[in-house]
This record gives structure tokens, C-alpha cells and sequence, in this order.
């Protein structure tokens, strides 16, 4: 019979609670002492299971020093034991998968015999301290991408306000500096809240059919005068199909493609070609694999559900990454070092916005590249049925 079974009546009151003390999700323990300066008279009567696999002990009760060697939380038992004070403290475990855990002491009292009893809890806030970590980094990083146009601008104020205020070809000139590090901050702004947004709606999924082909198609040619103005040719090879639908939501798949073509462009040398191509109907995305001997790295893994996958591949004769520095590629605001200024800026959020993207839509996200072997994007989408009214052109 199980617990859930049997009334309260029926089980007596004693196991109903040592069956719910043993279920509790945090690790928790009674601990007894008698005197201050007797270690070895500290006791543990009650060790819930998950107490019990976080100490590592097999004993529901023991030696408190044969479970616990940490100085800080036996202070803090003791401060429950013996000053009668609630307390708290941190503990932190070693290993290759470190916890931090905020520890808890309450007293009990007094029990049999003069034994001074205490609780001892444990939460583990390890994940609560690395959203609070990538929170802050966030923000440091968000405010100091935003100073420096902030910075330059308010420079080129107070120097259009004095020494060059009558000089005509150095205000033409400040004010085109101006002008770009506005727009700098109005793209970084522009990039943030799109983050933001996507993430928030990172679960929900997306409802609409988009033919990729059409749209990829569309998104080349918007890129042709960027393409010109840094002499590299956009070489766009749609498949035979003619139509590619896949499941998505139009800007957000713009984003994508526009990203990954961008950084292409970006990266490329004087006079070179980006090769955009696009596969559909695959199955098995192992065998899809791209050059050989190139290091591969998955950043968005697609779902595995038995589905057919159309490929985008983004291909550049750029400077390549070097193997270390793939798995990184998709952190906010995250740049190989030495690109960090020049005619390649950038924020480091466009690689974020397009993980986010591919994980909303099930897609997958991988870069093979290697340094001096240029590099190449693929993204991943589901296939999707052609919407209703639309004649899937053979
Ligand atoms: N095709 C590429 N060739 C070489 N390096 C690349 C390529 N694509 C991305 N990278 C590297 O990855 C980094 C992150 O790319 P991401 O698109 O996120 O940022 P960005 O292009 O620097 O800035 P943003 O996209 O926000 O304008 C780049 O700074 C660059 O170092
Ligand atoms: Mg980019």
C-alpha cells in the first residue's frame, strides 16, 4: 500500500512523517550536542535522503564531524546549538560539478537528557547564482557597449562647441563621426530589445509556413549593396525544388539568414565570394556534415524527432575561427579577440539572436571552420506542409 493510499488514520503518525521528511526535496538534518567544546558528542539523529546523498553517508544518524568537516557550517550549527540563534552560512562542494548551498541553522530546544537540538537545512542556490552571474555580466556589458558611442559623442559636442565651432570642414566631418556612433547605439538598442523578445517568447512555438527560397532570395538581394561597398559576391544557389517551406515566423528567420550573411560579408577578403545554399528534404543531419577535417560544432542541437530538415549553408572565405573558439560563438556579446575594432565592429549579439531564433524553432545551428579555412553556417529547419491555396511548384 502506498502512501498516497492510506489515510492518516490508518499510518501512524511517526512513519507519515519520516516518509515526509525523507521526500523533501532539500537535504535536511537534526543535529544534537552537549557541550560547547565536546566536537565528538555533536550528533546527527535524522538525515533526509537527499542529505544523505549530498554528504555522501549511508547512516540515517552519527558522528556530526564524520558527515560534516566543513568549518563554516559547523559554526553555524553550533551558533544554533549553543547561543539558542538562528544562523546561516554557505557550502560549497568541491568537484568537478561544484554546489553552492546557502546553509540554515535553526534551534529545536531543549531534548531528553539535556541533548541541545537544532535543524540544519540546505538550498541549493547554484543555479539561482549563475542567472544572477550572466545578469550582471549582461548588464556590464550592455552599459559599456553603449558608453563608448556615448563617449565619442559627447566628445565631438564639446569640441563643436569650442575651437571648431567656426571651422565648416571639421563640423562635416564630426558630425558624420556623430551621426555612425548614433547609429551604432540605435543598432545596439535595436539588437537588445530583439534579444529580449525572442527570449521571451523562446517557448511559445512558431505558428506561420515561410518558403525559404522566396525569402532567402529576398534577403540576398537586400544584402547586394553591402556586398558591393566591400567588393565581395553573394553566389546564391537555391535548390532545384523551386519552394522550401518550413515551419517559422518570417522576421525571425530574416534575422537569421541576414545575420549569418552578414558576418560572412564581414569576414570575408577584397574580391571574394559568399556561397549561400540551400538543401532540402534532409533526413540524417550527421551525414549532412560540411568540408572535412574541418572542426564541427553544434550550437543549437535540432530536435531529434523523426522530421525532414531544410539546410542553409553560409559559406565564406573569411579568416576562419579557430577550434577553441567555437563553442563561444553564440554567448552575447561574445568576439574572437582582434576583431575588436576596425571596419569589422560589431556588438557580439548577432550569433545570440540566432541561437535563440533556431531554438524556438527546433531548428539547428552549426559552424565548421578552421583559422585560414574560412567558414561555414548551416542552420537547420523543420520542412513544413505548403499552406493551404499554395500549389508546391515539382
Ligand atoms: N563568418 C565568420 N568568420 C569569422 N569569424 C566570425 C564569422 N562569424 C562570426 N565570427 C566571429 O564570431 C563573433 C560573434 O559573431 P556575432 O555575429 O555574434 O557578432 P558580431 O558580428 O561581431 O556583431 P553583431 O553581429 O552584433 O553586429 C564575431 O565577432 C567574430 O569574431
Ligand atoms: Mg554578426
Amino acid at each position: 500500500m502506498s502512501l498516497l493510499d492510506s489515510t492518516p488514520s490508518l499510518t501512524p503518525a511517526s512513519q507519515l512523517y519520516a516518509a515526509l521528511v525523507d521526500a523533501l526535496p532539500d537535504p535536511i538534518l537534526v543535529v544534537v550536542g552537549f557541550e560547547r567544546d565536546d566536537l565528538t558528542g555533536r550528533r546527527y539523529i535524522l538525515a533526509n535522503a537527499a542529505a544523505r546523498e549530498l554528504l555522501r553517508i549511508t547512516a540515517q544518524e552519527g558522528m556530526l564531524l564524520s558527515a560534516v568537516r566543513d568549518p563554516g557550517v559547523l559554526e553555524t550549527v553550533d551558533k544554533a546549538l549553543f547561543d539558542q540563534a538562528d544562523a546561516e552560512g554557505v557550502y560549497e562542494t568541491t568537484g568537478a560539478q561544484s554546489r553552492n548551498l546557502r546553509v540554515r541553522a535553526r534551534p529545536l530546544g531543549i531534548g531528553a537528557g539535556g541533548a541541545r537540538m537544532a535543524l540544519l537545512t540546505f538550498h541549493d542556490q547554484t543555479e539561482a547564482r549563475r542567472v544572477e552571474r550572466t545578469r550582471v555580466d549582461f548588464l556590464a556589458n550592455a552599459s559599456h557597449e553603449l558608453r563608448t558611442p556615448l563617449a565619442s559623442l559627447s566628445g565631438f559636442i564639446e569640441t563643436l562647441r569650442g575651437h571648431a565651432r567656426d571651422d565648416v570642414a571639421a563640423r562635416d566631418k564630426f558630425l558624420g563621426i556623430m551621426q555612425a556612433q548614433a547609429d551604432r547605439m540605435a543598432r545596439l538598442i535595436a539588437d537588445l530589445t530583439s534579444l529580449s523578445r525572442i527570449e521571451l517568447d523562446e517557448h511559445v512555438a512558431p505558428r506561420g509556413v515561410v518558403d525559404l527560397v522566396l525569402l532567402v532570395g529576398e534577403v540576398v538581394e537586400a544584402a547586394a549593396p553591402l556586398g558591393a561597398q566591400r567588393r565581395v559576391k553573394l553566389d546564391w544557389r537555391p535548390c532545384a525544388a523551386g519552394q522550401v517551406f518550413v515551419r517559422g515566423e518570417r522576421d525571425q528567420i530574416v534575422q537569421v539568414v541576414q545575420n549569418l550573411l552578414d558576418n560572412a560579408i564581414k569576414y570575408s577578403p577584397d574580391g571574394a565570394a559568399v556561397r549561400i545554399e540551400l538543401t532540402s528534404d534532409l533526413s540524417d543531419l550527421a551525414a549532412a556534415a560540411s568540408k572535412e577535417g574541418v572542426p564541427r560544432l553544434s550550437l543549437v542541437a535540432p530536435d531529434p524527432s523523426p522530421e525532414t530538415y531544410a539546410a542553409l549553408r553560409v559559406v565564406d572565405l573569411g579568416p576562419g575561427i579557430a577550434r577553441q573558439n567555437l563553442p563561444r560563438l553564440s554567448e552575447r556579446f561574445y568576439r574572437v579577440d582582434g576583431q575588436k575594432s576596425g571596419a569589422r565592429s560589431g556588438t557580439g549579439l548577432g550569433l545570440a539572436i540566432v541561437k535563440h531564433i533556431m531554438n524556438r524553432h527546433r531548428g539547428g545551428l552549426v559552424v565548421a571552420s578552421a583559422e585560414g579555412e574560412g567558414s561555414t553556417f548551416t542552420a537547420y529547419f523543420p520542412t513544413a506542409t505548403a499552406p493551404e491555396g499554395v500549389v508546391k511548384a515539382s
